[in-house]
């Protein structure tokens, strides 16, 4: 399969604020030489809890942020070296679906110019634009009689169709929905998933699904990046993260997806200190229960330890390596 996107090697730090003039500028790693890639027409979901880097990642992706190191490729063209014409059509590729549809719509347009505002941006001929419009109205469940309605006047699951139908009005080829359900009700989650699933088979558009929730993601995904502090801890099919997680901070986020049958209710997340004087060696050492001072050194890359099952953990891909 064609590769659409390549993340190689990114690394963003934020400035953090100087207590005075004088003092040192100290930064913060929000992403740490990532690097993954996502074929044509596949969901690469990426999980993580809050602050892990996701959103930072997708801003790097969206050209919304610059990276300090490393290289963004969207259908084999850096996008950092791209300009003009060239950069507007690699930054048309890409679009995003945001966690929250009350924020994310402009309350004082209708829905007709919500979903038109891209396509007049980009010259599209009239004719076209109303072509495009009733036949994205189709594809995200919306009735053709909502084109003079205000967001205010949708239920959050609606105004999220919305959202999806303005993404898609540009023929994008990447999709990054960032908790694209997070802000909706139990009972919506699934139909905005469905509708998802829906449209990347009949559009043939390639999806990053961010989220803090395990489960949505392997509904979705066809590969899962796992995301902690900063760098991608664990990187798998969908299938096979679920059912062999190695890396702790993995089996930790699985352990707290709630079971939908009671009689086999999985435990509460538990997040075990180390109190062993946890060394700055590995970056999960403080919270890993398996945590070993002689063993546990610092890997900065993920290492491979089935086909296309990576993580970056020194004992998982030992005990890997023995087994
Ligand atoms: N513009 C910024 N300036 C300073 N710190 C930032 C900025 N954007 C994000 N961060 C920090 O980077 C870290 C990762 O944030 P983010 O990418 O939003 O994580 P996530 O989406 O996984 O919750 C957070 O600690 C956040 O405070
Ligand atoms: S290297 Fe050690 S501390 Fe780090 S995740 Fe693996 S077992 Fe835990
Ligand atoms: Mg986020």
């Amino acid at each position: 399969m064609k590769k659409i996107l390549e993340i190689k090697n990114v690394s963003k730090k934020f400035a953090l604020r100087k207590d005075n003039f004088f003092s040192r500028q100290n930064y913060f790693t929000a992403v740490d030489n990532v690097s993954l890639s996502l074929e044509e027409n596949q969901t690469l979901g990426i999980v993580g809890e809050s602050g892990s880097g996701k959103t930072t990642l997708a801003k790097l992706i969206l050209d919304i942020e610059k990276p300090d190191s490393g290289e963004i490729l969207i259908a084999g063209k850096n996008i950092s070296l791209a300009k003009g014409k060239e950069l507007k059509e690699l930054r048309r590729q890409t679009q995003v679906i945001f966690q929250d549809p009350y924020s994310s719509l402009n309350p004082r347009m209708n829905v007709e110019n919500i979903i038109l505002e891209p396509l007049q941006i980009n010259n599209i001929a009239a004719p076209e634009q109303n072509k495009i419009l009733h036949s994205l109205l189709n594809s995200v469940g919306l009735p053709q009689n909502c084109l003079k309605k205000y967001p205010h006047e949708f239920s959050g699951g609606q105004r999220q169709r919305i959202a999806i139908a303005r993404a898609l009005a540009l023929k994008p080829k990447v999709i990054i929905a960032d908790e694209p359900i997070s802000s909706l009700d139990i009972s919506i989650q699934a139909q905005i998933l469905n509708l998802l699933k829906e449209i990347k088979d009949e559009l043939r558009v390639s999806y990053i699904f961010i989220s803090h929730d395990l489960s949505a993601v392997c509904h979705i995904s066809d590969k899962i990046a796992v995301m902690n502090k900063a760098s991608v801890v664990e990187l798998a099919g969908a299938e096979e993260l679920f059912k062999n997680p190695l890396h702790p901070y993995t089996q930790l986020l699985l352990n707290s997806v709630p079971d939908a049958d009671p009689e086999n209710k999985n435990e509460e997340i538990k997040i075990i200190q180390n109190d062993s004087n946890a060394s700055p060696t590995c970056a999960f050492a403080e919270r890993c229960p398996l945590y070993d001072e002689a063993l546990c050194v610092n890997e900065n890359t993920l290492m491979e330890v089935e086909k296309n099952h990576f993580v970056k953990c020194i004992l998982s891909s030992r005990e890997k390596a023995l087994s």
